[in-house]
């Protein structure tokens, strides 16, 4: 448990917004990779970036109280280990989103328990993004974050070697292609909708794209990954998509779910904020132990492991 004073915690959600909101700003005008080279003058970032210099001197200097950028001369800026971050794309596109089309549909955000994305941009957030081609390609940029967690926690499965693995939402295939290059006789499928931003001539002969809504069919395999899909979707809508999958899979094949197991208590755990951007977004949800039991049961599905970020099941 924190020991900040009270006071101080009070304050850190009452400025929420602002943080989130300054963040993306400064990460859309890519200040932290305009100063990969050293302490700049902000005035000097303003120029290069046409931004009004008083107000790219007051975002930084509020944002250097945070440890997120330092002001080391008067109105000269450099890096810190946490702006550093912002270079690299994936956390730069996650600023861009959480600033941007998120934060407005966090505005909206309330506790009837649906969506508030739709109610603010007037279409659900994979429609939006099909219709905003540079927002999709930020999410896919997005989802590359955390990718060597993703594919190291695939590799650790007890692989038998020549299955076809099936990555249902892979996005843009990255997970797959490096799990397959990792495990050199396994075949891919990635298979999403087909407005993902992807390199098809990266895939290599062993992975394959097939466009398709998961809930209306599935490419047949082995084994079925969903990873950071379910937390996406209401109980209901999670459910359809695992009966999709349920009704595509020989009664052998293996399920494999890459999403969050919320811990019970109070201690911080990122799941329990990004539960929240589910709702926002989708109405989705992350989930606890009982709760992914029960999903899975109704999907057709039997958990033959449980934890943290990896789910395995088989069918029932
Ligand atoms: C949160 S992203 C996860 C992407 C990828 N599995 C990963 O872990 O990086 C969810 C993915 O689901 C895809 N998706 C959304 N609705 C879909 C549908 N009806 N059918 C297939 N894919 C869909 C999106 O395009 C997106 O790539």
């Amino acid at each position: 448990m924190t020991q900040r004073a009270p006071e101080a915690i009070l304050w850190d959600f009452l400025r929420g917004a602002l943080m989130t909101r300054t963040l993306g700003v400064v990460a859309d005008l890519d200040i932290a990779g305009a100063l990969a080279d050293g302490p700049r003058s902000v005035d000097e970032l303003a120029r290069e970036c046409g931004a009004d210099a008083d107000a790219l001197h007051r975002f930084l200097r509020a944002l250097a109280s945070d440890g997120m950028f330092s002001e080391v001369e008067p109105r000269v800026f450099a890096n810190t280990a946490a702006s550093d971050f912002l270079r690299d794309p994936g956390e730069r596109a996650f600023a861009h989103l959480f600033g941007g089309a998120w934060h407005r549909a966090v505005g909206d955000l309330d506790a009837t328990g649906s969506a508030a994305f739709p109610r603010t941009f007037g279409a659900d957030f994979w429609a939006w993004l099909a219709r905003h081609p540079d927002e999709r390609a930020a999410f896919d940029v997005a989802m590359e974050q955390g990718l060597e967690s993703r594919v190291r926690r695939l590799d650790s499965l007890d692989w038998r070697g020549d299955e076809t693995v099936v990555d249902v939402g892979g996005g843009n295939g990255s997970a797959l292609v490096e799990l397959v290059r990792r495990r050199p006789h396994l075949r891919g499928i990635v298979f999403d909708l087909p407005e993902t931003v992807r390199d098809e001539s990266a895939f290599g002969a062993r992975v394959e794209f097939v466009a398709g809504s998961f809930f209306d069919r599935v490419p047949a395999g082995d084994v079925y990954v969903l990873a950071t899909i379910l937390h996406d979707w209401d109980d209901e809508r999670a459910t359809a998509i695992l009966r999709t999958v349920r009704r595509t899979a020989r009664s052998d094949a293996r399920l494999v779910v890459l999403d969050s197991v919320i811990p019970s208590g109070n201690e911080p755990d990122g799941s329990k904020w990004l539960d929240l951007l589910m709702l926002t977004l989708f109405a989705g949800r992350e989930r606890d132990e009982a709760q992914w039991r029960e999903l899975l049961a109704r999907g057709g599905f039997e958990p033959v492991r449980i934890e943290d970020g990896l789910i395995e099941a088989r069918c029932r």
